[in-house]
């Protein structure tokens, strides 16, 4: 449709976007436990940060717990794709659990890193939300050794001496620009810093930052798809309001506020890595029914990462079931 200039609405797809690499084996996993030991089977908290996932997943049987301490013994536990503190691999092993470890891969290399730099004797600054599962999970590799900084304020406030062996590590699904400042403010009080061998923040996210980014250079309002904890949706959002483009989460087509399309020509749409494509589908048929008829893609680049699931579904594992 067009309005009263002339000039079409249409919507700009932001690729790559959605599902990453460390997503989409964290629900193949499930799915594999679910078709080899039946339900049901319990994940401890979301497999993956989405609610439409979530909803889904129990539908078919799985029971999402926030602690190993809620699964019965003996019965089948899945980690989900942020990872784990080994204390709660601990708690697991004592309790006899049959667990399923589905970290994403790129979560297990920085929980590596923390150990290696604990074990060197290095203090370890690691960059991210205190409050996120993930965080959280690397943070139990080395309590004593790990301070945790979000913003730049808290790089001033930090207590560990100019002396002290340094090193730094990041949460996966931060904003690459505020965390490439962080870094800098690190690095002006600590020369000495080490960092991590190659950088934290893991391709999925730098990818979808990118895309997002020049998407929203040619758009009047963008739109990520995602659920409201979802970490690497939330930066997109963030990074697209940088470039001074209003910008919006949308966990739900529902969550469009029409207001928000007043005056608006182009709109941006993504999603984060933990959404899937059926939310985006939705949302641009919504989008469709208010005008925005015309669809282009914009591609910043191909993805054709796949991680291997872990043994414990190996096709060994599952004849012997
Ligand atoms: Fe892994 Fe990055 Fe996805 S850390 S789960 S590939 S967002």
């Amino acid at each position: 449709s067009a309005d009263a200039a002339g000039v079409a609405k249409k919507v700009i797809l932001a690729e790559p976007r959605g599902f990453c690499a460390g997503v989409r084996r964290a629900i193949t996993v499930v799915e594999e436990a679910l078709r080899i030991h039946g339900p049901p089977v319990y994940v401890r908290k979301e497999i993956v940060h989405n609610h439409r996932v979530v909803a889904e997943l129990s539908r078919r049987g799985v029971v999402f717990v926030d602690s190993e301490d809620e699964v019965p013994e003996g019965a089948v536990c899945i980690f989900s794709a942020h990872g784990v503190a080994p204390q709660v691999r601990r708690n697991a092993e004592a309790r006899r659990l049959d667990v399923i470890d589905a970290t994403c891969p790129l979560v297990t290399k920085v929980h590596q890193e923390a150990r290696r730099f604990a074990d060197a004797g290095r203090s370890i600054v690691l960059i991210g939300h205190r409050e996120h599962e993930e965080v959280e999970g690397t943070y139990g590799e080395a309590p004593h050794e790990i301070t945790i900084v979000e913003k730049a304020e808290d790089v001033a406030r930090l207590e560990l001496p100019g002396t002290a062996p340094l090193a730094f590590l990041t949460q996966t699904t931060l904003s690459v620009d505020e965390t490439e400042d962080l870094v800098q403010a690190l690095r002006r009080r600590y020369p000495s810093i080490v960092a991590p061998g190659t950088g934290d923040i893991c391709y999925a996210s730098q990818n979808r930052q990118d895309a997002v980014k020049a998407v929203a250079a040619r758009s009047d309002l963008v739109l990520v798809v995602g659920s409201r904890n979802s970490s690497n949706s939330l930066r997109m959002v963030e990074v697209a309001r940088s470039l001074g483009v209003p910008a919006y989460l949308v966990p739900e087509a529902e969550a469009l506020d029409e207001g928000w399309l007043d005056g608006v020509r182009t709109v941006g749409v993504s999603s984060g890595a933990s959404a899937p494509e059926v939310l985006v589908e939705e949302l641009l048929g919504r989008l469709g029914r208010l005008g925005y008829l015309e669809i282009e893609t914009a591609r910043t680049a191909v993805e054709d990462v796949v991680f291997k699931p872990p043994a414990q579904l190996s096709a060994g594992r599952a004849a012997r079931v």
